[in-house]
């Protein structure tokens, strides 16, 4: 089996991409930047960073911190809103063959279904991904991800506002009771597919002046630090899919991934498709190179396509 001989497609949900690699929402910015570097439509598809109603400048800075283990950050979903998104950003990327998963939150669940009818029909769309993991203004700021009954209306109220063609994705956080429990939820709901992880909850303290190293104090975690919590979240909801607890829907796995190892270790814990987020920020050639390792890792194993390596570690 040689290299060019594998056959990278990848059935997802409702769609089959031409290879299972996409960009994790937020870490390409607004992609303009990563289409200097990689061309958009050698990626199975690229998610935008998360689009809101409207305009937002995030949060105050600094916005980053380096630790030991991986990135932390705070920015705050800053971003064009909707409309500047649709008008100047979209047609952008669809010129340039992108298929585009626009990443959507909002601040109540009328807003989420709000983008999803706003986005239902726009040129080069193919997916969205539901940011739940921020919080609810409705529910006292409960985030939306922590509560099975909240993704469940959430995830309903957006499938019925998309239209039917269009796949919705339900993107998880790491740091709730239990995962698969949301995931159900969300499934039940209608979710085409799980996007899973969003980063890790944490808090940096800058040893010179004592307070924390984010202007927004706690951060989001990621990078190689949270690959093994990431791999968990996709192994256990993969397995309560293969034993029935939830309809089976693909997943499309993140966290720490920066090599075509990690690639191949995401797909036999269950991942249909991998997203590659924070290497971007210090390679943003990474996807290239991660296409070209995940094909020479399944050639080396004989596996001629990398469907065949969906779920590998569930088997006997
Ligand atoms: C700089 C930065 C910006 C991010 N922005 C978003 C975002 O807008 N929406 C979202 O759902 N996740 C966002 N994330 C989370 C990533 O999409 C991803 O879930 C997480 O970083 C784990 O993957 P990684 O370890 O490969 O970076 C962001 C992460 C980083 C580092």
């Amino acid at each position: 089996m040689e290299p060019q001989d594998v056959d990278l497609s990848a059935p997802f949900g409702p769609l089959t991409l031409p290879n299972p690699l996409t960009t994790a929402a937020g870490c390409a910015g607004p992609i303009r930047e990563l289409a200097k570097f990689v061309p958009l439509d050698a990626l199975g598809s690229v998610t935008t960073r998360t689009i809101m109603p409207r305009a937002r400048a995030g949060h105050a800075t600094p916005r980053a911190a380096a630790t030991p283990a991986g990135l932390l950050t705070g920015l705050g979903l800053p971003g064009p809103g909707i409309e500047a998104f649709v008008e100047r950003e979209l047609p952008w990327l669809a010129e340039r063959g992108a298929r585009v998963v626009v990443s959507i939150a909002g601040e109540r669940i009328e807003e989420f279904a709000a983008l999803a009818a706003r986005l239902g029909g726009q040129p080069g769309v193919v997916g969205l991904e539901l940011n739940i993991g921020g919080p609810s203004h409705a529910d006292l700021g409960l985030v939306f991800a922590a509560n099975p009954a909240i993704s469940y209306d959430l995830v309903r109220a957006v499938r019925r506002a998309a239209p039917a063609d269009l796949p919705v994705y339900a993107k998880l956080a790491p740091d709730v009771l239990s995962i698969t429990d949301i995931a159900a939820a969300c499934v039940r709901a209608g979710a085409d597919g799980l996007s899973m992880i969003n980063t890790v909850p944490g808090l940096e303290i800058d040893p010179d002046t004592l307070r924390p190293a984010l202007a927004a104090g706690p951060g989001g975690l990621s990078g190689p630090a949270v690959r093994p919590v990431a791999l968990r979240c996709v192994h256990l909801v993969h397995a309560a899919m293969l034993a029935g607890r939830l309809p089976t829907v693909p997943i499309l796995g993140m966290g720490g991934l920066g090599s075509g190892r990690d690639a191949l270790a995401f797909a036999a814990a269950g991942a249909s498709g991998v997203a590659v987020g924070s290497a971007l920020l210090h390679d943003p050639t990474a996807p290239l190179r991660i296409l070209d390792e995940l094909r020479t890792e399944l050639a080396a194993r004989g596996l001629a396509a990398f469907t065949d390596a969906v779920g590998l570690a569930h088997r006997d």
